[in-house]
């Protein structure tokens, strides 16, 4: 009797780390592949990226000496599998990296919208969300993964 009760324990366990799981699998639902910017964004993003980012990362996103460039397969293999919204979190709290925090949210996110073009995703027909909780669902992935 007392080991059918510890089995039970130990199932509803497992069940809950199964749902846990599951839910988090669900939560992040679409990839940088999926046409998560627009390109009038990506345009807004460009201006930005000129006036904010280009001394030092490169008109041509390539970086210079000791700065990383913002495009490539070195910058996406940086980021694989994290989400667009840590993406956008690392650059407004560092970047620019001699005056962290000038820009909003929403301008960092127009820019991240440049750097997705930039890195050759597709264009869709909505804006990428500033909102943290939807770009959090945005998964950024080197290779498009198969659908769900
Ligand atoms: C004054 C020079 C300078 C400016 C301006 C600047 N950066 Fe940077 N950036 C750096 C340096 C140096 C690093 C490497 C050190 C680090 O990672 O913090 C870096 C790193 C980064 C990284 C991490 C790269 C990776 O592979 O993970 C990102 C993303 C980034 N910058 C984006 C931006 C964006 C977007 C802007 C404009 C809003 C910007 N930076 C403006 C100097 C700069």
């Amino acid at each position: 009797m007392k080991m059918h009760w510890v089995l039970g324990a130990v199932f509803s366990a497992a069940t809950m780390l199964g749902s846990s799981t599951t839910l988090y699998a669900q939560d992040v639902t679409r990839s940088i592949w999926d046409g998560v910017y627009s390109s009038a964004q990506a345009d807004r993003g460009k201006t930005a990226y000129s006036s904010n980012c280009e001394k030092c990362h490169a008109g041509s996103l390539d970086g210079m000496d000791e700065i990383p460039g913002l495009k490539g397969p070195h910058f996406i293999a940086d980021w694989e599998t994290q989400t667009v919204a840590e993406l956008v979190t690392r650059i407004r709290s560092t970047m620019p990296i001699d005056n962290p925090g000038a820009l909003s949210t929403a301008t960092v996110t127009d820019v991240v919208a440049y750097l997705l073009q930039q890195n050759q995703m597709p264009a869709g027909s909505a804006e990428l969300s500033p909102d943290a909780g939807m770009a959090g669902q945005i998964r950024i992935n080197a290779v498009k993964q198969a659908a769900k």
